[in-house]
């Protein structure tokens, strides 16, 4: 049975205090059990949410990271020391960190290595534009994404990570994939990894959909088969619509 994720990636908003007022807000109202709830924050904010997730059942989040651990790489984030703050995962291969900030397939399994070298977990995204959707490349697209970014990982090591399938025609844009389309989606990458790695590993990775997931759409995607959740960006930023989200199955 994969337990279900809500992950919030809040991008780059909320500062220190407002990640406070935030936390406040939630506080003693997620679910004990049956959904991990995850927050992804900027890098400014981690220290809030860890600290919060000492005594609250949520995981925490960093939105990326470099794949050295400690050096002369000004700016970056090192795994080392999130992994030491005690962070849970490290989203990696967003869309807009691939379209802004030039990052390749390479990078992101560098840093995928790094981060489970670490103890921590990728959330490993992966998505089409709508170019790619209307020319009938997607699915090719996506699992050749994928691929490269599972290269040299063990099936133990993937079999705990999450993916993360967002059509970058649907974030932000209040365009959801229909939940029929996420699920097909989703099916052909677990496909991909029954056919990288063996049933099992494919049976257990957790493969969330993102695009404009909310409270009013987040049951129905849920519902089906291999959709293990949500990766949300807009809709995880106010705590009530957070904790809509969590308690989907309410
Ligand atoms: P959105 O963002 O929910 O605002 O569409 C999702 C994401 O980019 O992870």
């Amino acid at each position: 049975m994969r337990t279900p994720i809500i992950a919030g990636n809040w991008k780059m908003n909320k500062n220190p205090q407002e990640t406070q007022e935030f936390l406040e807000a939630i506080k003693g109202k997620l679910p004990e059990s049956g959904v991990e709830a995850i927050i992804g924050a900027p890098a400014i904010d981690l220290n809030a949410l860890t600290w919060f997730s000492k005594d609250e059942p949520l995981k925490t989040a960093a939105e990326n990271c470099y794949f050295e651990d400690a050096g002369a790489f000004t700016g970056e984030t090192s795994p080392k020391a999130l992994s030491d703050m005690g962070l849970d995962y490290v989203i990696i291969g967003h869309s807009e960190r691939r379209q802004y900030f030039g990052e390749t397939d390479e990078d992101i399994n560098k840093k995928a290595h790094a981060i489970l070298k670490n103890n921590m977990l990728p959330i490993i995204c992966c998505g089409e534009t709508l170019e790619q959707r209307e020319a009938g490349k997607a699915e090719e697209w996506v699992t050749g994404q994928i691929e490269n970014a599972v290269k040299g990982i063990s099936a133990d090591d993937l079999a705990k990570s999450v993916i993360a399938y967002e059509p970058i025609w649907a974030i932000g844009t209040g365009k959801t994939a229909t939940a029929d389309q996420a699920q097909e989606m989703v099916h052909v990458i677990r496909e991909k990894i029954a056919s990288l790695y063996d049933a099992d590993t494919a049976d257990k990775v957790r493969i969330l959909y993102g695009g404009s997931v909310k409270p009013a759409n987040v049951k129905e995607l849920m519902s089906k088969e291999d959709i293990d959740g949500g990766l949300v960006g807009g809709a995880s930023m106010d705590p009530e619509s957070f904790l809509a989200l969590v308690n989907f199955q309410k």
